[in-house]
């Protein structure tokens, strides 16, 4: 049996640096014939990304996908709000596919992404041949997810022109618990990278992505975007309302496959995989995603690092200890508490 790594099971050796100001460092990176200043997506969840938080995306260099747990004109018109935007489009692998498909193309989506939660599949393989036969190759194509590097090649093999990658990590994933499969994303990226594919098709690391270390740990593994769910949720552009409670303001975060998700989008269950759960309210995504990009920055300039190209080969992972991963914490914290 093999060890798997999480991103809390490694750590980046510091290397001797020449960057003397993050400004010298670029995080821009191509998704298809996209240049985005960021490497960051927001992921196509109902508690995450509908037409504010593109174009807030927008606005700090990254890009967002609308959901697709909707009807095709309510997407199709949260697709259009976006104006200008760059903007992807979820769809899924049966029903109304692929009149999805046509909608949220025809109101100016960039990018489909077609998104199963298990999608090394053969209903994935009949889905991307079908779209490249309806809308030929030049519409770019996301796919996932994948937790290996075989699904990783298949989905690129079927047409897929980027592949997310990471199966049961997300924060309020129960895939593990219920099915007991998955893989930390982490190693998924890693094995991924391994495949003489990447560079040509981009790999988004999904699911369980906490801080900007972990941002970095992907990138340095060989991710060319992240996609991120609890850590843009509960931001002023996140769809939904704000809670009050005991003087703290919170809004709701849930996964697509929660009781609560599926009820709303489908009106019955049927395998739950996912919890609903608050987060606290964060204000504008704009200064979430500057946090995260300065620590993203400063990670790669321990690295000695200007661009993430560069930094991707530069491995230089150390497996650490939980007695390491207790000092990475700032563990004063726990002395004082009473
Ligand atoms: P987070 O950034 O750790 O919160 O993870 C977000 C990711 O979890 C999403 O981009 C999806 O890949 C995944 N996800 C969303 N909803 C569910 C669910 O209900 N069950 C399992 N995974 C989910």
């Amino acid at each position: 049996m093999k060890n798997c790594l999480s991103f809390d099971d490694v750590l980046l050796v510091p290397k001797f640096s020449e960057v003397f100001s993050r400004k010298e460092i670029s995080l821009e990176n191509k998704l298809g014939s996209e240049l985005l200043n960021i490497p960051i997506i927001s992921s196509p969840m109902d508690t995450v990304t509908e037409d504010e938080m593109v174009v807030a995306m927008n606005n700090s260099g990254g890009t967002g996908i609308i959901h697709r747990y909707n009807s095709v004109r309510d997407q199709a018109s949260l697709v259009k709000n976006c104006g200008n935007a760059k903007v992807g489009a979820a769809i899924g692998v049966s029903g109304d596919y692929l009149d999805r498909a046509k909608a949220v193309l025809d109101n100016g989506a960039n990018f489909l992404c077609v998104d199963i939660a298990h999608g090394h599949h053969a209903l994935m393989r009949y889905a991307l041949e079908t779209l490249r036969n309806t809308f030929g190759n030049d519409i770019h194509i996301m796919a996932g997810n994948v937790a290996t590097r075989e699904g990783y090649e298949d989905l690129a093999k079927w047409g897929a022109n980027s592949v997310r990658v990471g199966i049961g990590g997300g924060s309020i994933c129960s895939t593990r618990i219920q099915t007991g499969h998955g893989m930390p994303t982490l190693q998924s990226v890693i094995n991924c990278s391994e495949s003489e594919l990447s560079g040509e098709i981009p790999i988004i690391a999904d699911g369980g992505i906490k801080n900007s270390g972990d941002i970095v740990k992907a990138l340095a593994a060989g991710a060319d975007f992240v996609m991120l769910g609890s850590l843009l949720a509960g931001t002023k552009e996140s769809p939904g309302g704000v809670y009050h409670e005991n003087g703290e303001t919170f809004k709701v975060y849930r996964g697509m496959a929660s009781k609560d998700a599926q009820i709303s989008w489908r009106g019955h269950t049927s395998s739950i995989e996912g919890v609903t759960s608050t987060v606290p309210f964060k204000g504008p995504v704009r200064a979430v995603l500057e946090e995260l990009c300065t620590g993203i920055k400063s990670g790669l300039s321990y690295s000695g690092c200007t661009s993430i190209s560069q930094f991707q080969a530069s491995n230089s992972f150390v497996g650490q200890t939980s007695a390491g991963a207790m000092e990475s914490n700032t563990h004063i914290l726990f002395r004082n508490k009473r």
